[in-house]
């Protein structure tokens, strides 16, 4: 059984998108999310779904071996970013190589780095007047949003599309398209 554990900071509606998804497979499970938000969405989502989840504070996460060495104990063929908002150490990054994945709600390397995730993503597209925008799952290295691209699909903007429109267009591209990049990566 192949293992993944995701890493979210809200709502987790990809995270529980994916979990769903995987489910119904025996080769592919996730073992457990993990949040930076105390109170996040995706504690409960994982509570009805039965799936093991787990808070951490930034001391733990910016180089305690504890958290390195809970991360390893759930042996891990994928690490996957789901609206996870911190940047990932890179004593993360040594550890796991090629193994921690992220998608971006937009067309990369346009509206990447930080400070750019969530609507603030889409409100830059909407003010842009761009046509279209789409989703990015890319490798994650040290730099926010720069890993290398794994995949990317677009959708059209309408010129009366308002940035929640344009966010549910993205999200409809992230939940078609992640549960497949991850499965064919742990074939
Ligand atoms: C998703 O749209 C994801 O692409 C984005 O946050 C949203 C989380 O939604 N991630 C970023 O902006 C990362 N820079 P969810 O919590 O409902 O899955």
């Amino acid at each position: 059984m192949k293992s993944i554990v995701i890493l979210a900071s809200g709502s987790g509606s990809n995270a529980e998108n994916i979990i769903s998804q995987f489910k119904k497979n025996g080769t592919i499970k996730v073992t457990a999310v993990l949040t930076n938000k105390q109170n996040a969405a995706v504690l409960q989502r994982c509570e009805r779904l039965g799936v093991p989840a787990f808070y951490f504070n930034r001391e733990a996460f910016s180089g305690s071996e504890a958290f390195l060495d809970m991360l390893k104990g759930f042996n891990p063929d994928l690490i996957v970013l789901a609206g996870f908002l911190w940047k990932i150490p890179s004593q993360l990054i040594l550890a796991f190589p090629d193994k921690i994945i992220n998608i971006h709600p937009a067309l990369l390397p346009k509206y990447g780095g930080k400070g750019m995730y969530g609507a603030k993503v889409h409100k830059a597209v909407k003010d842009n007047s761009d046509v279209e925008t789409g989703i990015t799952i890319h490798y994650v290295n040290e730099n926010y949003d720069e890993g290398a691209i794994i995949f990317q699909a677009k959708t059209a903007i309408e010129p009366s599309d308002s940035v929640e429109d344009i966010a549910k267009k993205v999200h409809q591209l992230e939940y078609e398209y992640f549960p497949k990049e991850i499965e064919k990566l742990l074939l």
